[in-house]
Formats: C-alpha cells, sequence, structure tokens
C-alpha cells in the first residue's frame, strides 16, 4: 500500500461541506509509521483546517515530530498542491529531503521535494538577535 493509498483512504472522511472539495494527506516518518488527515471545515469558514494540518497533528500527538514523505490527493484537474499556510506548516516538520507526492483521484502524480515548496522560507534563523 502506498501513501497515496493511506492519504486516499482518510480523504474519504474528509468533512467539507462547503467547498465540497475533500482532501486527504498522509505523512510517513523514518521509522515507517504513517499518520493522516483529511480537511476538516466548519460553517465559520475560516475555522476549516487543511489535511496537511490533520495529518501534522496525528503525528505530533503520536510522539514524532518529523517526516521523510508525504503524500496529498483531491479529486482535481491536476495533482493538488499544499495551501501556502500548509507549506509553512510541512516545513516545520520536514527531513532534509523529505518529499512529496501530489495526486489527483484520477492517478496523476507529481513528486518534488518539500522544500522546493517554499523558497526563501522564514525559518528559526531569522529570530536570531544581531
Ligand atoms: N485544502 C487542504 O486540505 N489542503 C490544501 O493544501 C489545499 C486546500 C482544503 C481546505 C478547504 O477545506 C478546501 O481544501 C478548499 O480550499
Amino acid at each position: 500500500m502506498s501513501l497515496i493509498d493511506d492519504a486516499a483512504r482518510v480523504r474519504e472522511n474528509a468533512y467539507a461541506p462547503y467547498s465540497k472539495f475533500k482532501v486527504g494527506a498522509a505523512l510517513k516518518t523514518a521509522s515507517g509509521a504513517v499518520f493522516v488527515g483529511c480537511n476538516v471545515e466548519n460553517v465559520a469558514y475560516p475555522e476549516g483546517t487543511c489535511a496537511e494540518a490533520g495529518a501534522i497533528a496525528a503525528m505530533i500527538a503520536a510522539g514524532e515530530v518529523s517526516f521523510i514523505e508525504v503524500a496529498v490527493i483531491a479529486e482535481s484537474p491536476s495533482p493538488v498542491p499544499p495551501c501556502g499556510g500548509c507549506r509553512q506548516k510541512l516545513a516545520e516538520f520536514a527531513e532534509s529531503g523529505a518529499q512529496i507526492t501530489m495526486a489527483t483521484t484520477e492517478g496523476a502524480h507529481l513528486e518534488m521535494a518539500v522544500a522546493d515548496l517554499l523558497p526563501g522560507a522564514f525559518v528559526a534563523g531569522h529570530m536570531d538577535q544581531v
């Protein structure tokens, strides 16, 4: 079973009555553990959460703090990319060299390095005092 399959399966549980756009995400850590999440919308729209945020929360709750691979899937004309906020969230926990697979439910895939999702990312070093 691939990480995309895990993401596709949890996507079925997405709560997306407002956008009708169900997203699934799955993270794999170096230990081999897999953590999944789906988007959870709210009638107060900004309170909704993305699939990636759910998968990260599950990983952290289980006591792990970094991942080596992430998969994101949605029913979309092209492989669905993480939103801007999720790029920052993923950057926080991605191991060096971590890979992302973006996918559509129709079977299209796009792979890249997580680091390439957010050029010029804000990192802890930017808070160093000068
Ligand atoms: N969404 C995600 O879950 N992940 C992304 O990276 C893109 C957007 C969700 C948020 C919202 O519930 C729906 O897709 C439409 O924006």
